[in-house]
């Protein structure tokens, strides 16, 4: 029979709860800031509920470029964010990794209230709306998604289809893979400095300042 040393055997079994402590951990904040997309198993998207807790990247206001009408007295306010990890990866190589999650928050807006005297601020959500970077899920890598339906949010949407406006315009407009970094201005450099900005855009910066 071997003897077995309570002291020791108490010190092994603090430490694995130390570590399971720490694992445990890990797993929740992995979970609860930096989820990777959920998909149902028909392939709608899970709509993710703390995307306020993920990485901020711009607020566009009364931005117009053919799907919704802006306001010329309230203008609606966009709101992008991106999630940590998938933000991380774009610091260190200017692209977007396989399953980064994209967020665009819609607002209307007010300039009467409270103290306000000008200029605007924002009040109720109008839309939301994804896109997904998912290499074996989509034909052209990403997909895009809205969340509303009536005037409700859905807890789950399907993509549009592959030649849908959303992926049209993505595509054929945007700096960097499909996503719009020349309105990310802390993104912009970075693309620039990692040479990763899409042939097309540079062409199209380049004909715009040779008419300007
Ligand atoms: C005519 C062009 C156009 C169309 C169509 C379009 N978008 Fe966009 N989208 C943009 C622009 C421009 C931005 C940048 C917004 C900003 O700077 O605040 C953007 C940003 C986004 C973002 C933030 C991430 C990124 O790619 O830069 C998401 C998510 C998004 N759009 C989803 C959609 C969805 C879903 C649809 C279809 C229902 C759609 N878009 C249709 C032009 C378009």
């Amino acid at each position: 029979m071997t003897a077995i040393d309570p002291l020791v055997n108490l010190e092994t079994t603090m430490k694995h709860a130390a570590l399971l402590a720490a694992l445990t951990l890990t797993v929740l904040s992995a979970q609860t800031n930096d989820p990777a997309p959920r998909f149902t198993k028909d392939n709608e998207l899970l709509r993710p509920t703390n995307y306020r807790e993920w990485i901020y990247l711009t607020s566009g206001l009364g931005m117009s470029y053919g799907i919704r009408p802006a306001g010329a007295d309230a203008p609606a306010f966009d709101n992008v964010f991106v999630h940590p990890s998938a933000y991380k990866a774009f610091l260190a190589t200017g692209k977007w990794p396989d399953k980064t999650m994209f967020i665009l928050e819609i607002r209307s807006s007010a300039s009467h209230g409270s103290i306000n005297k000008a200029g605007h601020f924002q009040t109720d959500l109008v839309a939301i709306d994804a896109a997904v970077k998912d290499e074996s899920r989509f034909k052209d890598k990403w997909g895009y998604f809205a969340f509303n339906s009536g005037g409700s949010l859905r807890d789950s949407a399907k993509p549009f289809a592959a030649d849908s406006a959303c992926n049209a315009c993505h595509e054929k407009n945007a700096a960097v893979e499909n996503t719009f970094v020349q309105f990310y201005p802390t993104l912009l450099d970075v693309a620039r400095a990692k040479h990763t900005l899409n042939p097309s855009f540079v062409a199209a910066q380049a004909s715009e300042g040779a008419s300007k």
